[in-house]
């Protein structure tokens, strides 16, 4: 059986930087709240002319360049992503716009899950010998649907987007991984369609309406994330024979430094190893951990061989991990 190697990684550059002082002139916050409650400083915002095709686009030819390989040696390309240009998906935008002529693409939707999702369910169609080249982008511009009026949601999510190729390899360095929903819980963290009714013609009404800004239970979120995040890491582990203290870097969805810090300090990996960007960029959903990996990649903390546990969690509810080996 093929196994799969992680052979680049990218992001792209977002300019606009909107700060915790910037959104105080906004909504009743302060610098001081918002960085004590998450450890957030500033975020980044896509600008008008930025589409997620666009950033999506940026960050998968970054990594396309790292691992040296030609857009037309692409086989798939998965987008995950919450927020697309296009709900029929916006996979196929960024296939054109990288030229990768072979490759066929789609979105995933898992929130921000939606990374971890991506990155195992692309490489079951490695392992199966269907594809040899494979992107994985993360990318979500959730400025588009935060309520900027709303002082406990606006102030955690910020824009960007991430990618990393994934190559047929004889060794697998994809180690081990979980996947979980948990569909009961679907009502703590939404962003979703408002319907209304509208008469079409006699006796029948079609659905008419428009999605709503991003609601959230923070306190459930955060209590579902101390306990559920640390036991699928450690779900993971096992099937990859490895225990916490085989965990070279830990790579979290970047949603609060105080969910990072309490999951850490529950699998006992220290401060020093945990990869964390989250005051630069706040909470950038299905880019988040892409993202986080390719500035650690890139700032030469992870090398090649190093154990990452890495692990997504969000709306759904959805969490999920995977232990991978870089290089
Ligand atoms: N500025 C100032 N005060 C605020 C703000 C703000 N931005 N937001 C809330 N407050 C106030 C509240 O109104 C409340 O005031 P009160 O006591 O007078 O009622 C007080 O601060 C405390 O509010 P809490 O909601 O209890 O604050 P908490 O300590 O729980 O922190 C937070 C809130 C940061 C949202 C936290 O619950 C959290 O991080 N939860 C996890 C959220 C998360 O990670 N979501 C993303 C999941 S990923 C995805 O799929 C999108």
């Amino acid at each position: 059986m093929p196994g799969v190697s992680l052979v680049g990684s990218g992001s792209a550059c977002l300019t606009v930087r909107l700060t915790n002082d910037d959104l105080s002139q906004r909504v009743d916050t302060s610098d001081e709240w918002i960085s004590a409650r998450t450890g957030i400083r500033q975020r980044h915002i896509a600008t008008p002319q930025d589409s997620l095709a666009s950033l999506a686009t940026e960050a998968a030819q970054n990594a396309l360049a790292m691992a040296d390989m030609a857009a037309e040696e692409i086989d798939l390309i998965v987008l995950a992503t919450s927020t697309p240009d296009d709900l029929f998906g916006t996979a196929c935008q960024v296939q054109k716009a990288l030229g990768a002529t072979r490759a066929v693409a789609f979105d995933l939707t898992a929130a921000c899950s939606g990374f971890v999702f991506a990155l195992v369910t692309a490489s079951q169609y490695i392992r199966t010998g269907v594809f040899k080249n494979v992107i994985v982008i993360g990318a979500d511009v959730l400025s588009r649907w935060v309520d900027w009026d709303d002082r406990t949601t606006c102030v955690l999510f910020g824009d960007g987007a991430g990618a990393v190729v994934l190559r047929a390899s004889e060794r697998d360095r994809l180690l081990g991984f979980e996947l979980c929903s948990d569909g009961t819980l679907n009502h703590c963290l939404n962003l979703a369609y408002a319907t209304e009714s509208a008469d079409l013609v006699k006796d029948i009404a079609v659905q008419k309406g428009t999605f709503s800004p991003i609601t959230m239970n923070g306190r459930e979120v955060y209590k579902f994330a101390v306990s559920r995040v640390p036991e699928v890491i450690e779900k993971a582990l096992f099937r990859a024979s490895l225990t916490t203290a085989d965990i070279d870097w830990l790579v979290l969805h970047q949603a609060n430094q105080r969910i990072l810090d309490a999951v850490a300090n529950r699998l006992d990996v220290p401060s020093e190893r945990v990869v964390s960007n989250m005051a630069n960029h706040g909470n950038t959903s299905a880019a988040s951990i892409p993202l986080a990996l390719d500035e650690a990649v890139r700032a030469g903390k992870i090398q090649p061989d190093d154990v990452i546990a890495t692990a997504g969690f969000g709306a759904g509810l959805t969490w999920g991990a995977a232990i991978i080996q870089w290089g």
